[in-house]
């Protein structure tokens, strides 16, 4: 984390060079969320904020001010008591030292010394709607502190615009830790892969995969694992893995674990017993050919909807082939007939959020992303029976290069013969 939290200083700057002087810019940390009564959900930074502290507590707020150049860590102070109820705290005296602050102060004095943080500026750089009572804390003084009639959207800017952007471009601290989180990632696929019986449920999978994140390191999953069972792997966001596992159907996995706050996001899809159906393994190879072809168009300079229509077409063929559909490419593609099998993107931005910040324009240097093709065979009457409830997703995660691209999810086995082998095993 040291080297994480050396790039958050740099990142600062970075900001305080965009707010300019007479800027000023505040982002809390999150909240901690209730469960259920006193119990809690385990604690998750709030991604911008994480992003420019590496500070990893509830009840914090991080003040930038552009003129004096400096970053205010507000934060909790130490607390015996508290501390043997819920953990040990940073405190306030060890901030600065510990996270390469200029000044840190107790959030119990935040709302006395907000407004002279925001004294003098003219501009807030801000993220409004996250906190109703910061937000209240902030903007009171604030506006009270105009001395003339402005618009908010002349004294008010948006914080979120220019930390997507930076965010959109990884370091190599943050790419170490999203190979970090892949690799864990890849070793929940292919425990799984060992694993899989007919008649086990999805649930039992789904430990099985968490185990071997925790087993690696990972304290949490990045998002709630899928593991779906035949016409299940249909419903796109299935997280109730609560079936039971059947001989002869295709299990798709989407799980991914988190690294110091780094998503990974692997889908793989493979035979229950190990052994691929002919028609499972003609809408397989469909699929891992779209994922190959997407990969090699990965490069900086391409546009990132041209990603999204290599897929297309090459879905729209293979559907094509497998008789799935009939009638000519173009037409087909100007229908977007491949929506009743292709329903989402080919992919998303990935980094601190699994569905990550940054504005889809030309792929970039570093740009970090995931290539996940789908095709999800609906169990429908004028479906050849063989083809019925097959859903399979083979999704892996890329680092955008000059010439070509890093798959960095290489280790999560994807070849047909590779995975009936391990399976086999
Ligand atoms: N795991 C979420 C996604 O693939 O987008
Ligand atoms: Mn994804
Ligand atoms: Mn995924």
């Amino acid at each position: 984390m040291e080297n994480y939290i050396a790039q958050c200083v740099i990142r600062r700057q970075k900001v305080l060079d965009k707010i300019g002087t007479d800027g000023v810019a505040v982002i809390y940390a999150a909240p901690e969320r209730r469960r259920s009564n006193d119990t809690y959900y385990p604690y998750r930074q709030d991604s911008n904020f994480f992003y420019l502290t590496g500070f990893n507590e509830p009840d914090a707020v991080l003040v930038l001010d552009g003129g004096k150049r400096e970053s205010i860590l507000f934060c909790r102070d130490k607390d015996p008591q508290r501390e043997i109820w819920d953990g040990l705290r940073c405190g306030v005296a060890n901030a600065c030292g510990q996270y390469r602050m200029d000044k840190s102060y107790d959030i119990e004095q935040f709302k006395k010394r907000i407004s002279g943080c925001l004294k003098g500026h003219k501009r807030l750089f801000f993220i409004s709607k996250q906190n109703r009572k910061l937000d209240k804390e902030v903007l009171r003084p604030w506006f009270s502190l105009q001395t003339k009639k402005h618009k908010p959207q002349e004294i008010c800017a948006d914080l979120q615009a220019i930390l997507r952007d930076m965010r959109l471009i990884k370091d190599a601290v943050e790419l170490d830790f999203l190979r970090q989180a892949a690799k864990i990632s890849a070793a929940g696929h292919i425990q799984a892969m060992k694993s899989v019986r007919p008649n086990m449920w999805e649930y039992q999978i789904e430990g099985l995969v968490l185990s071997a994140f925790f087993q690696y390191g990972a304290r949490n999953p990045a998002y709630n694992t899928i593991v779906a069972g035949g016409k299940n792997a249909c419903i796109l966001h299935y997280i109730d893995n609560q079936d039971k596992l059947k001989n002869g159907d295709v299990l798709m996995m989407d799980a991914g674990a988190e690294w110091h706050n780094y998503a990974g996001d692997i889908s793989r899809s493979f035979p229950v017993n190990g052994k691929f159906t002919p028609a499972q393994k003609a809408v397989y190879e469909v699929v891992l050919a779209t994922n190959k072809a997407v990969i090699n168009a990965v490069k900086a300079g391409v546009a990132y909807e041209k990603l999204h229509k290599v897929s297309e077409e090459m879905l729209t063929q293979g559907l094509l082939d497998l008789k799935l559909l009939s009638g000519s490419l173009n037409m087909l593609l100007k229908k977007q007939a491949f929506r009743r099998f292709y329903m989402h993107g080919i992919g998303h931005f990935l980094g601190l959020d699994v569905h990550d910040v940054g504005e889809r324009k030309a792929l970039q240097t570093n740009m970090c992303l995931t290539v996940e093709p789908g095709l999800y065979i609906p169990d429908e009457p004028d479906i050849p029976p063989e083809f019925r409830g097959i859903g399979i997703r083979i999704e892996d995660n890329v680092i955008v290069g000059k010439n070509a691209c890093e798959v960095y999810t290489a280790d999560a086995p994807k070849e047909i013969d590779e995975i009936e082998t391990l399976m086999a095993a």
